[in-house]
């Protein structure tokens, strides 16, 4: 078939469909990117970071590459805070404090990566909007197991990538950006693939293409397509309203299991607040991840915690011989 560029595109557009699809979104609010890194750094050159609101406000909860980003920007006038968190949570009177009217963005995780904390998006977006900021929220670790609802939530912008809980393989992230939002940023990040049809071929000329599309660069990794889309059509299939119910059901099991085997859980101790990664405190987590994966056991060292990640196809038999694993392995130590 030779180079089939027509096949491609027609995919790229089905996976960009079902994303916007799965978080409530219109496809042209969605941009197709190779990594929530990429799509964060874009967003960054669309800001002019003016006296008087450049502030960016993140979380200490999130994941490292969001401080990295906002950090890279001071240079053009951003001024970068964090907010700490108290037993690894952030509540709504921190918000409250750290946001003023000054804050351009502010940088949420909608689940911790490290401590599965679930933040209610809805709550924090009211004290976002009320400074007058922009709510940017990183659902890495939740789109594909958590529902979300982009309008419900009031959210204004959303990245998250395909590798976790979505089921793809790397090379395939998504960039939310509300539509009238969008139509008025410009990225310095940009390529014959983020213009207008009439541009595209025009090396004069520069046309940004229709909402988040504009914030596309150059060709993608097709392959990286094909699987995130018969991904994304599985989890469709499935529903992610039902993956989360379950998954409430496994994760209530795990923390009472966890604990009554005399467990330390990082974060939230109720399934209220958590989503169903689950982090247990234990010395030396790297080796623990290394020997838990001799016995087919696949979870992740972060820091000081093992990290379970639980999605649909676990059951529950499979957490308690994960958590019952990792208890020989802390005793023969
Ligand atoms: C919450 C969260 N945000 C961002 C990232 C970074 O994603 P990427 O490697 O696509 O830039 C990750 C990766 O694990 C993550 O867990």
């Amino acid at each position: 078939m030779g180079n089939n560029w027509s096949l491609a595109m027609e995919r790229m557009e089905a996976t960009r469909r079902k994303f916007a699809d799965i978080i409530g979104a219109e496809p042209d609010e969605v941009a197709v990117l190779p990594s929530a890194s990429d799509a964060i750094s874009s967003l960054a050159t669309s800001f002019s970071y003016q006296q008087g609101k450049n502030k960016i406000v993140c979380t200490e909860l999130d994941f490292p590459t969001v401080g990295h980003i906002w950090l890279a920007q001071r240079k053009f006038g951003a001024n970068v805070s964090f907010i700490r968190s108290s037993n690894e949570m952030i509540c709504a009177e921190q918000y409250e404090k750290e946001i003023a009217h000054d804050t351009l963005l502010t940088c949420v995780p909608h689940v911790c990566y490290y401590n599965g904390y679930k933040q209610d998006l809805r709550e924090i977006a009211d004290i976002v909007h009320s400074k007058s900021s922009l709510l940017f929220v990183d659902a890495y670790q939740s789109a594909g197991h958590i529902p979300i609802h982009v309008k419900e939530m009031d959210i204004d912008i959303l990245v998250a990538g395909t590798r976790k809980y979505m089921l793809g393989i790397p090379g395939v992230a998504f960039l939310y950006i509300k539509k009238n939002l969008a139509e008025r940023m410009e990225p310095r990040v940009t390529g014959w693939l983020g213009q207008k049809k009439t541009a595209m071929f025009d090396i004069c000329k520069i046309a940004p293409e229709v909402g988040a599309r504009r914030f596309e660069t150059g060709t993608p990794s097709f392959i990286s397509m094909y699987a995130a889309h018969a991904a994304l059509e599985l989890l469709h299939n499935v529903g992610v309203h039902n993956i989360y119910a379950y998954l409430q059901e496994v994760t209530r099991f795990a923390l009472a299991y966890g604990r009554e085997k005399g467990l330390c859980i990082s974060g939230p101790q109720s399934a209220e607040y958590r989503s169903s990664l689950i982090s247990f405190y234990v010395g030396n987590a790297s080796e623990v991840e290394m020997r838990l994966k001799e016995k087919n056991i696949v979870v992740s060292a972060r820091k000081d915690v093992i990290r379970i990640a639980p999605h649909f196809y676990n059951t529950k038999e499979e957490i308690k011989y994960a958590i019952d694993e990792l208890i020989a392995l802390i005793n023969s130590r």
